[in-house]
């Protein structure tokens, strides 16, 4: 299966796509993962985007367009993918679908998780993440050891306010489009309220995908 989560900032795209990514026995690709780690290592695409993540602009069409390629040509994509945050403008939609028509694949769902704003400033105020593994936690301060590699927790820099404003106000110019976009394309598009404890939401999730 080749699922798209889509929706903005701090909606659970992370907390939901590991959770599917176990449950279907296939990987889960996200580009902001991708990314953070080229950051820490310091190679060419990791200084070249450092600055407009830290700021919460997005990294440019080709970049990502590179990653997905990567990801879905490797032989860790040969059962599927769930694609977190790999789709974030119309440009990107449009690469993904010559991507997967190149290989021979298709999409069979894109998962939209909503939730109103106010609520995404709360969760993102209050997020830490691994330095390792990137795993998203609520209610952990900084410093506290990952409960599933043992890394260090940190704050992400776009959760900053000013970062997290200026996120959503990116989601709302540039990543929005992307819904009607698959929607007039005729694409799966399934909405998940994303707001409700993680279970309830990965349980919509699942009804969703039809599983
Ligand atoms: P990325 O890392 O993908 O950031 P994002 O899209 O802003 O999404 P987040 O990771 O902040 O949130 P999420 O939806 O995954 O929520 P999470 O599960 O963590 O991208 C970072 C940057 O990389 C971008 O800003 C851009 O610069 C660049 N980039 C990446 N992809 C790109 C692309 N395609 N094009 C261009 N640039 C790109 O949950 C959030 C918090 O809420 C956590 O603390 C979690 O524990 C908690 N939580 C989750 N579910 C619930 C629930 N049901 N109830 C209460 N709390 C919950």
């Amino acid at each position: 299966m080749i699922i798209v989560l889509l929706g903005p900032p701090g909606a659970g795209k992370g907390t939901q796509g590991e959770k599917l990514a176990d449950q279907l026995g296939i990987p889960k690709v996200a580009t902001g993962d991708v990314l953070r780690a080229a950051v820490r290592d310091q190679t060419p695409m990791g200084l070249a985007a450092k600055a407009a993540m830290d700021r919460g602009d997005l990294v440019p069409d080709e970049v990502i367009l590179g990653i997905m390629k990567d990801a879905l040509a490797g032989p860790g994509a040969a059962r599927g993918a769930i694609l977190d945050g790999v789709v974030r403008t119309v440009p990107q939609a449009i690469g993904l679908s010559r991507v997967l028509g190149e290989l021979g694949r298709s999409l069979d769902a894109v998962l939209l998780f909503e939730v109103d704003d106010e609520a995404l400033v709360g969760r993102l105020s209050g997020r830490t993440v691994c330095e390792s593994c990137q795993t998203p936690y609520a209610g952990q301060a900084p410093g506290s050891a990952c409960a599933k590699c043992g890394g260090t927790l940190v704050r992400r820099k776009d959760d900053e306010p000013e970062a997290i404003r200026n996120r959503l106000r990116t989601y709302h110019a540039q990543t929005a489009p992307v819904i009607g976009w698959y929607e007039q394309a005729g694409g799966p598009v399934r909405r998940v309220d994303a707001l409700g404890t993680m279970d309830e939401v990965l349980g919509r999730a699942r009804r969703a995908l039809g599983l």
